[in-house]
């Protein structure tokens, strides 16, 4: 049988974000963004790490491109600091600044790899925090989409696939409730509930932005809902892990989908619930080209008639888990039943898994080889899931591992290693490790054997 899995035209991939590679944090005119600020504070970031080197893509980019195309990828998806094109966020736009991503995205089009680019990825500039409370206010929506407007035009056709705002829960319930990211604050609900709409509306304001200028633009958002699967695939189990994906996931992906805040959240969070307008959700709802999912975890879930919502999740914890994270716990059928679940609550015209990985405590060998034996089963079952989706039609278009290579993770620092090229912070030499192999011969060949 020499049957593909994936079709040749999968869009094969990997994924970073800004803050967490580049480096280069004060370099060329670049503005301050909130991490700059947030890693200041003691203990904010596990040992004190700071994203002034990071993976330094910033200067190493070509060496990153020439390993993207030796393994023969097809994308690279990265995102965009707001605060090194717009020091200010808003204002003159930083020449330099603008000028790395333009010879980033020539080296990747010069070695047959597609930019996706991501427009935000946690690094609001400093100065809107600053000046406006961030996310809180409806000028950082408006500053965004007035950011994204203005660098595609200056992008040139250069990039044509963009991803809007990554990640809903992070900036909005870690940044500005549980206060465990930048901006860290820890804002009652009330708030917090108006920082998670304005961030749905910068996601429609950046797509409205763009099909101004873009015209032939592909958009759409990189979102982790919660993955919900049936624990046992039968019509009633199934029919309770839709209802739930719906329902837990109500106030960010549910409320793009189908425009609107679907009742349940508006009646779970009562008084607390967000100021919107209906004008609000005529962006939120707009058309996108694709659905883009992160995909770290899921949960196993029972149809439960003895409860008013008809369902019961049970706990992560629950499954075993093989990832450095806590939170992640190993689920790939997460793959498969997300992509189905999504497409048959909303029909979606594209899905891209936009990210998906692990990470550990890698390390090389005494012989300088970095052996990740878990990532590639981590990475086999994964993938095995998604081409069970694919078999059954699901229009899922491409797979963006996190990480291309190890990098700065957030507020746990440089310890969870994520990538599928390990990264010497003392040297910062790349070496490939063995999970990057098998994703290359993955790539190679469309098969999971
Ligand atoms: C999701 C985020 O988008 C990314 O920045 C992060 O590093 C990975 N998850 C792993 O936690």
């Amino acid at each position: 049988m020499n049957q593909r899995d994936f079709p040749e035209d999968f869009i094969w991939g990997t994924a970073t974000a800004a803050y967490q590679v580049e480096g280069a944090a004060y370099e060329d005119g670049k503005g301050k963004s909130i991490w700059n600020e947030f890693e200041k504070h003691p203990s904010a970031i596990v040992d004190n790490a700071v994203g002034d080197v990071a993976s330094d893509q910033y200067h190493r980019y070509r060496e990153d491109v020439a390993l993207m195309r030796d393994a023969g990828m097809k994308a690279y998806r990265f995102s965009m600091s707001w605060s090194r094109v717009l020091p200010d966020g808003r204002g003159t736009v930083n020449r330099k600044g603008l000028d790395y991503y333009k010879r980033l995205c020539e080296e990747l089009l010069r070695n047959g790899i597609e930019p996706y680019l991501t427009w935000y990825h946690w690094d609001l500039p400093l100065a809107l925090q600053e000046e406006f409370g961030g996310w809180e206010s409806r000028e950082t929506v408006k500053y965004f989409g007035e950011y994204v407007g203005r660098i595609a035009k200056e992008l040139d056709g250069l990039v044509k696939n963009f991803f809007t705002v990554n990640e809903f829960l992070a900036c909005s319930d870690v940044g500005y409730g549980l206060g465990a990211i930048a901006p860290g604050l820890k804002l009652p609900k009330k708030r917090r509930n108006q920082v998670r709409h304005h961030l749905l509306l910068a996601h429609g304001t950046a797509l409205q932005a763009l099909r101004g200028v873009v015209p032939d633009a592909k958009a759409g958002l990189a979102e982790n809902p919660s993955f919900l699967i049936p624990v046992i695939p039968v019509p009633e189990h199934i029919e309770a892990a839709k209802k739930a994906f719906r329902e837990v996931n109500a106030h960010f992906i549910t409320a793009v989908m189908e425009g609107k805040y679907p009742d349940c959240y508006l009646e779970r969070e009562g008084a607390d619930a967000p100021s919107f307008t209906e004008d609000d959700f005529k962006l939120i709802g707009a058309p996108m080209d694709f659905v883009g999912l992160n995909l770290y975890y899921g949960k196993p879930v029972r149809s439960a008639p003895e409860t008013p919502e008809g369902y019961f999740i049970f706990n992560a914890e629950t499954a075993a888990s093989c990832t450095g994270i806590a939170d992640f716990n190993f689920e790939p059928s997460a793959m498969y039943w997300g992509c189905r679940i999504v497409h048959e609550l909303w029909h979606p015209k594209e899905i891209l898994i936009s990210e998906n990985g692990m990470s550990a405590n890698d390390r090389p060998s005494s012989g300088s080889e970095v052996y990740d034996p878990h990532r590639i089963k981590y990475l086999r079952a994964h993938l095995a899931s998604l081409a069970g989706a694919l078999r059954e039609g699901y229009p899922v278009k491409g797979y963006f591992h996190w990480s291309l290579l190890d990098n700065l993770e957030w507020h746990l620092g440089f310890r969870p290693r994520f990538g599928l090229v390990y990264v010497n912070y003392a040297t910062l030499e790349r070496i490939p490790k063995m999970s990057w192999s098998w994703y290359k011969e993955l790539i190679r060949t469309g098969k999971i054997e």
